[in-house]
């Protein structure tokens, strides 16, 4: 399939693209470098996420953080990028090609996180692959541990803003997750699902 650029996507393929800088391109060079350095899921990995993530969304800030995926998470490629996210355990996380994420999700990945190609996670949008352990009334659940299921989400998947995806689910191809859903079950290829908890409210295309 034909890759759609940001500027074709958001309608601004009449304006010419401005060639980067040379001060630009220079930064950009020494951030790959920097980047090359940085070792997954290191104390270094979290705080340059932290930073770069809090770059504005115009500018240098998203070219920056798809460097920084890019090269320590190995090869992903995202068609835009805001600012906000927060990946905890990036070694357990498997990112696909041409994802769109909006500002502020939040990906925790205890056992395993897959997001397929062309996933779209709008604003706020917490997936969360793990439980705090309660079962013992007599000891802080701080002290308890988790349990943890993967998720995995496939191709084509929409999630709207506001929603959360829990531990274990899958979400097939093409599904579609409405704004402010909390999914906690499997959703069917194609299903577009809403509430909470989100039940499915119709198909794709019906
Ligand atoms: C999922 C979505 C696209 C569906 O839109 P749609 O196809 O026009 O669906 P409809 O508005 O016809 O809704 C169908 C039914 O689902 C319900 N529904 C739709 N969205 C819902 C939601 N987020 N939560 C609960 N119920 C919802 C509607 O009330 C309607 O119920 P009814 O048949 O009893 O009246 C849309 O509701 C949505 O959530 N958009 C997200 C917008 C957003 O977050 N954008 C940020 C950019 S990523």
């Amino acid at each position: 399939m034909e890759k759609i650029t940001f500027r074709e996507r958001t309608g601004i393929i009449g304006k010419k693209r401005k060639k980067p800088k040379l001060s630009e391109r220079i930064s950009l060079w020494f951030y790959i470098r920097r980047c090359k350095k940085i070792k997954l899921a290191s104390e270094k990995w979290y705080k340059e996420q932290d930073i770069v993530n809090s770059l504005p969304s115009a500018g240098i800030g998203p070219k920056k953080r798809k460097i920084f995926y890019k090269i320590t998470m190995g090869g992903v490629d995202f068609q835009f990028l805001h600012g906000g996210l927060v990946i905890n355990y990036p070694e357990n996380v498997k990112l696909g090609n041409n994802m769109i994420f909006n500002r502020n999700v939040s990906i925790t990945a205890r056992s395993g996180v897959s997001l397929g190609n062309d996933v779209m996670l709008g604003p706020n949008v917490v997936i969360n692959d793990s439980n705090h352990v309660f079962i013992d009334r007599d000891t802080p659940i701080t002290r308890q541990g988790h349990t943890a299921e993967p998720i995995v989400i496939e191709d084509d998947v929409w999630i709207a803003s506001n929603s959360v995806i829990l531990k274990g689910v899958h979400i097939g191809k093409g599904a579609v997750v409405a704004a402010g859903s909390i999914v906690t079950k499997d959703v069917p290829p194609y299903a577009v699902v809403a509430g909470v908890p989100a039940r499915q409210i119709k198909n794709r295309g019906e």
